[in-house]
């Protein structure tokens, strides 16, 4: 029978437990019941404690197919101990990626001794020793802590990240890692306000502004190449960096400060469209997919090892806009699930691809600009690709008009919706076609 388990928070997770004393019926339906809510969860131990019983029981077992194996996990039968203690642990300690079913979805690195033997007592109550490394070793400790009252939140290792970032892009990334207990945002380097990003003058700082909020330290930059950033972040002794839409180049000497070096965020699969402009470049060559690539900052321009990587599908339909919004998602949680198992090493990072690289340029206002030779399709693209900058236009008799919504009927054919004359307010097709007696054509 599976049982309620009990979340983070409920107190009895933090009581003291008793001993097993009576090995009786109600004990070995208990342990059942144990080791079917545990098989519910898919997890790979549970202790009483988190099914409501303060007793010294755990159970764990891991199974698994030959792939974890290769990884170095190694599976473990269905282990019961009751009132276990650790006999002897090794002075030996490694770093892994634990999980809990008390807390859901919350994955942590955690440093523990690499080998146990632990003493205690099986189901019926026979006296039994253990000793146990890898996986079940870990597990084993983790179980017993539960029965000392302690919870894996409790052992956490802050890692120390600085995070350079200008614009919206990095927004969702630092609140993320603000977030989650594992990490602690030292300081955010960002552009200085009058400073342009990524060829795009910055309006709003939104990311100083939400260091602010979240009381984190800013360091605003007009560049990297001075030895002054250098030394603030050096005294950080960070031990990880993150980088989303930053727009400044970051100097080898800054980048491999941190222990677990430098990680860059970016909107697209790697090798493919290296640069500044990659959601865009994805819309105007009408790709069916676009995704997210964590790398290792090297020297080169977005070139470095691959961490993780996930696409999505595109429909054809979306605006850069849009997509930026949910790529910037998408590569913060990204970030956050890659993070533990890459600290850990369990990440081999991928070298890229170079020959299959390609490069995006940055934009400029003269890209928006339409002819009539300029294909419907294309025309449909860019009027995605360029929203909301720098947008779509062409010139009718030295007057400038803004396509600032069209869509492609079934057959393909360009339908504009709605234009913006150079100094009228944005009107539909129809009216302006109504008052200026002119049609826009393209070619098909
Ligand atoms: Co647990």
């Amino acid at each position: 029978m599976k049982l309620k388990v009990f979340k983070d928070g409920e107190p009895v997770l933090r009581e003291a437990t008793e001993k097993v004393e009576s090995f009786d019926m109600e004990l070995q339906t208990l342990i059942d019941n144990m080791v079917d809510t545990m098989r519910e969860h898919n997890g790979i131990g549970l202790a009483a404690p988190q099914v409501g019983h303060s007793k010294k029981i755990l159970v764990c077992e891991y199974q698994t197919d030959e792939e974890d194996e290769e990884e170095g996990y190694k599976k473990f039968p269905l282990t019961i101990l009751c009132n276990p203690k650790i006999k002897k642990a090794s002075s030996e300690q490694c770093k892994m990626v634990e999980g809990c079913l008390s807390f859901p979805g919350m994955e942590l690195v955690i440093k523990r001794p690499q080998k146990i033997t632990v003493t205690g007592q099986d189901r019926y109550g026979k006296p039994i020793e253990i000793s146990a490394d890898n996986i079940q070793g870990r597990v084993i400790q983790h179980e017993i802590d539960h029965l000392n009252s302690t919870l894996f939140v409790d052992h956490i290792k802050e890692v120390s990240v600085v995070f350079f970032g200008t614009g919206n892009f990095g927004l969702h990334t630092l609140e993320s890692l603000h977030r989650d207990p594992q990490y602690k945002v030292k300081a955010v380097i960002t552009g200085s306000s009058e400073k342009l990003a990524r060829g795009k003058k910055v309006d709003a700082n939104n990311i100083k502004l939400l260091a602010n909020k979240l009381k984190i330290p800013v360091i605003e930059v007009k560049t990297l190449k001075d030895d002054k950033a250098f030394k603030q972040i050096k005294s950080l002794k960070p031990d990880l960096g993150v980088v989303t839409d930053f727009g400044f180049i970051i100097p080898k000497k800054i980048f491999t400060i941190p222990k677990y070096k430098t990680l860059n965020i970016h909107p697209s699969l790697l090798p493919k469209y290296r640069g500044t402009t990659p959601i865009q470049s994805a819309i105007l060559n009408g790709d069916h997919k676009i995704g997210v690539s964590i790398i290792k900052i090297d020297e080169g321009v977005d070139s470095g090892p691959i961490i993780a990587q996930t696409s999505i599908k595109l429909s054809g339909s979306e605006n850069y806009q849009i997509l930026h919004d949910y790529l910037s998602e998408l590569g913060a949680s990204l970030l956050l699930t890659a993070l533990p198992y890459y600290i850990t090493g369990d990440i081999k990072p991928v070298i890229q691809h170079e020959k299959k690289a390609t490069y995006t340029k940055i934009l400029k206002k003269l890209d928006g600009e339409v002819v009539p030779e300029t294909s419907g399709v294309e025309v449909d693209r860019m009027i995605r690709a360029f929203y909301p900058w720098p947008g779509v236009y062409t010139d009718i008799k030295g007057k400038r008009i803004q396509i600032t919504a069209a869509h492609l009927d079934k057959e393909k054919h360009l339908v504009i919706d709605r234009v913006k004359p150079a100094g009228k307010n944005e009107m539909s097709y129809d009216d302006f076609k109504n008052g200026y007696r002119e049609e826009l054509t393209f070619s098909e």
